[in-house]
């Protein structure tokens, strides 16, 4: 067994980072500076995935942690849409501590997922890929993990209609869709843009645009918020319903759904540059952060419109993809701009942070963060930790802490 539970920082660059990210702006001094938040979390999340990595089951056919539900570990095959997120939180603690031991973790799991290169079944290929091979090819420069992320943005680009103009999300649910694109579909373009800046002769900087530009037509609503599934015609690219699969209505803003959009227009402005999609992520960070059913820990419910508000569960999955979002997004806006985005990502790191959200070490089954949703309408993963909430917090620290 490995011992992941120590975390080294050095104080100096923790300094730094934190002078950079946290600037003043005006706010009231926090009780514990957002430093010694970071640096706590950090260490606590090293010592959680210490003790997974020490318990998780040695099984080929589900070799990754998913959740932890009802008392028991749920364990996935690579395939799953989250397989990449452990072997990404990996990279993120090798990134955070410079420790060979997560990196010779990161490089076992994301190894494994080799196979899904192939995977032309799904959208998520993106996810599965760009969370785990290109994290490590990021940090550690591997040229074996570039043949596979681009391979595994041709299988992606084969999902792509021309006619309609989006990348097709699932093929599941025949008889139901036709075409379905779902809002997290954004997030696999960051693979897509990575691609089209390998290959510049290939398609993908079309495919990545055509889908945001399609998508910030016909899944956004007149208050900004997304709608879940758009379904298509795919011969003629007529809308044929917009539906919700994970939220509480059709009509509903589903929590995750809303963190989904603003990360994607972010990553497709960080891309273009093009102020369309920049001003589709102000648009959808406008509807969060200044939602009249948003708690006061800044963690949202599951969906905005569940009627059972003030008495549903959270998502604390969506409030980590939102304020990592909302960090990078900040570096695209004005001043002011800016430090309001920043003002809200610290509130949610501070309660993601708190005990309320983050997991005493060797419980939670060893995830980091709890209180998290998966599928509410499914009865299936409601107040649970989930491999991404994982994943995105880690993501959010690393880049509150200036590192990433
Ligand atoms: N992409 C599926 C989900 O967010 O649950």
């Amino acid at each position: 067994m490995t011992n992941h539970l120590s975390l080294k920082i050095p104080s100096s660059l923790l300094a730094l980072g934190f002078a950079l990210a946290w600037s003043p702006a005006g706010a009231t001094p926090a009780a514990e500076p957002l430093a010694g938040v970071i640096d706590t979390a950090l260490a606590t999340s090293a010592k959680q995935y210490g003790w997974m990595l020490a318990h998780l089951p040695a099984d080929a056919a589900r070799p990754l942690p998913r959740t932890f539900e009802h008392g028991k570990l749920v364990t996935i095959p690579t395939r799953d849409w989250t397989s990449g997120f452990f072997p990404g939180s990996l990279w993120y603690l090798f990134e955070a501590t410079g420790d060979a031991q997560w990196r010779a973790s990161a490089e076992k799991f994301t190894a494994l997922l080799a196979p899904e290169q192939h995977n032309t079944k799904t959208h998520d290929v993106g996810f599965i890929l760009y969370c785990s091979y290109g994290n490590g090819l990021r940090l550690t420069g591997n040229p074996a993990y570039r043949p596979v992320l681009l391979t595994g943005a041709k299988s992606l680009s084969t999902r792509f209609n021309p006619t309609v103009g989006c990348i097709k999300s699932w093929d599941h649910g025949v008889g139901q869709f036709t075409f379905p694109v779902i809002i997290d579909n954004m997030m696999n373009l960051e693979l897509m843009m990575w691609a089209a800046r390998e290959d510049p002769t290939g398609p993908y900087r079309n495919i990545s645009l055509r889908h945001a530009d399609t998508t910030i037509l016909n899944h956004f609503r007149p208050d900004d918020s997304t709608v879940h599934v758009v379904d298509y015609d795919p011969a003629t690219g007529r809308v044929i319903k917009r539906v919700t699969h994970q939220g509480t209505a059709d009509s509903s803003a589903w929590a995750r759904g809303q963190a989904w959009g603003l990360y994607g227009y972010t990553v497709m402005y960080r891309e273009t540059k093009d102020p369309r999609y920049l001003a589709q992520a102000q648009k959808i960070a406008a509807f969060v952060m200044n939602h009249p059913r948003l708690p006061a820990d800044k963690v949202p419910y599951w969906d905005f419109d569940d009627v059972k508000i003030p008495d549903a569960p959270r998502d604390s999955s969506a409030a980590a993809i939102i304020c990592s979002a909302l960090l990078e997004l900040r570096g695209y806006v004005d001043a002011a701009t800016a430090a309001g985005y920043r003002a809200f990502a610290e509130a949610q790191l501070r309660s993601l942070a708190s005990p309320a959200y983050l997991a005493e070490p060797g419980t939670n089954g060893g995830f980091i963060l709890k209180h998290a949703t998966g599928n509410h309408p499914k009865n299936s993963e409601i107040d649970v930790p989930i491999n991404y909430g994982d994943y995105y917090f880690l993501e959010a620290l690393l880049r509150a802490r200036g590192v990433k």
